[in-house]
């Protein structure tokens, strides 16, 4: 570990002392197949938060309820704490499904994350007739968040308070509805003064996508948490989606979660799932698309054990089973019945990549 020279910015001397798991990047050890882990929860290998991201339909089915009761120790509404659903057409809200994965949370005694309160890809009607409106639509910004992070005061450990600010590629910001009405980053320095005055405990985080795999949008999403801080901007951490394709190169992963680690912040594994669909070798055989989607999946759960205990907020799948994956109804290249992204098959047994999981956690299963 390289010692920081006095005087040197914050990242480098975090990043002195986050080094350690992009020293572990090198190593190959990782097995395409992993051992069959003991029968026991996912989350009993873990010594942090182990997450699924949920629906109030799927708790309202017993078997999937139970076995998410079981593996998993804090839920993520996957789309029903988002605008799309809370905000109505006539500005009304809709709270029926986030309070009822609420409640599952707090009857088993998970934690539960909000996700999301700001997001470039949804501006619903309610805020589109208001576009250009200056301080009205400053004001129903506000409210909705006021609204809906203190809603769930208390509850929610924390926020996903903006998501995806960085364009697709990494080349700057994005626009939309809600940079244009409020400023390029000062939307989002709001949103975060307006969570923390909705809530003043949560954990408010800054999410985004492609941070393993495209290095020139991780660095630009560094940049920008960096610049929030330095605005005042009470960012409290980094949500990495790690939505990855199974064939990413080996090392990628643990060395953008040592560049992450470097802000010194918290970290999220906020989305996991590793398609075999998306592999750029698709055409390659079945069985070494998932030999790969293993390797890939335990070093990111080395990367994120290895990460100082402060460091670890929370490590989330994107989903339970994989007939549930979000990927299945993706408008373009949705995945086919024979993609696995996910811990858990159609019938509700473990995959392999639970076994790579729980090897990469690292824990002792309890
Ligand atoms: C997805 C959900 O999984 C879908 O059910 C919904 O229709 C669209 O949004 N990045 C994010 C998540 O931050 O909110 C997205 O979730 C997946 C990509």
């Amino acid at each position: 570990m390289t010692p920081a020279r006095p005087g040197s910015s914050r990242r480098t001397i975090l990043g002195a002392l986050a080094a350690l798991p992009v020293t572990a990047c090198a190593r190959e050890s990782r097995g395409q197949v992993p051992p069959r882990a003991p029968d026991r929860p996912l989350k009993a290998f873990a010594a942090f938060p182990v997450g699924c991201a949920v629906t109030a339909e799927r708790l309202a089915n017993p078997a999937d309820a139970a076995l998410i009761a079981r593996h998993f120790s804090q839920l993520t509404p996957e789309w029903q704490m988002k605008m799309e659903y809370v905000l109505q057409g006539d500005g009304a809200f809709r709270f029926d499904g986030p309070d009822a994965i609420a409640a599952f949370a707090r009857d088993h005694g998970l934690r539960l994350f909000g996700h999301t309160l700001v997001w470039y890809a949804q501006s619903p009607p309610a805020f589109e007739r208001i576009d250009g409106q200056g301080r009205p639509f400053a004001d129903a910004y506000r409210n909705y968040i006021l609204a809906v992070a203190g809603r769930y005061r208390g509850q929610a450990v924390g926020w996903d308070v903006v998501n995806e600010a960085v364009a697709e590629d990494g080349d700057g910001l994005r626009d939309c509805l809600w940079s244009r009405n409020l400023g390029r980053t000062d939307y989002m320095r709001r949103a975060f003064d307006n969570a923390r005055e909705a809530d003043p405990d949560a954990v408010l985080l800054i999410n985004d996508y492609n941070l393993e795999s495209l290095p020139k949008k991780r660095a630009t999403f560094m940049r920008l948490v960096e610049d929030l801080l330095k605005a005042g901007a009470p960012v409290g951490g980094i949500g990495t989606q790690s939505h990855m394709a199974a064939d990413l190169r080996p090392g990628a992963v643990c060395e953008a979660i040592g560049d992450l680690a470097s802000l010194g912040l918290p970290i999220h594994v906020s989305e996991l799932d590793i398609s075999l669909n998306r592999a750029g070798g698709v055409f390659r055989p079945r069985a070494d698309l998932q030999a790969a989607q293993n390797r890939l999946a335990q070093e990111l759960a080395e990367a994120f054990a290895g990460l100082p205990p402060r460091q670890r907020f929370a490590f989330t799948l994107w989903g339970l089973k994989d007939d549930q994956s979000w990927l299945r109804s993706l408008k373009e290249n949705p995945s086919p019945p024979w993609d696995e992204p996910l811990a858990f098959d159609a019938d509700g047994d473990r995959r392999p990549m639970f076994d790579a999981l729980a090897m990469g956690f690292g824990g002792r299963a309890g």
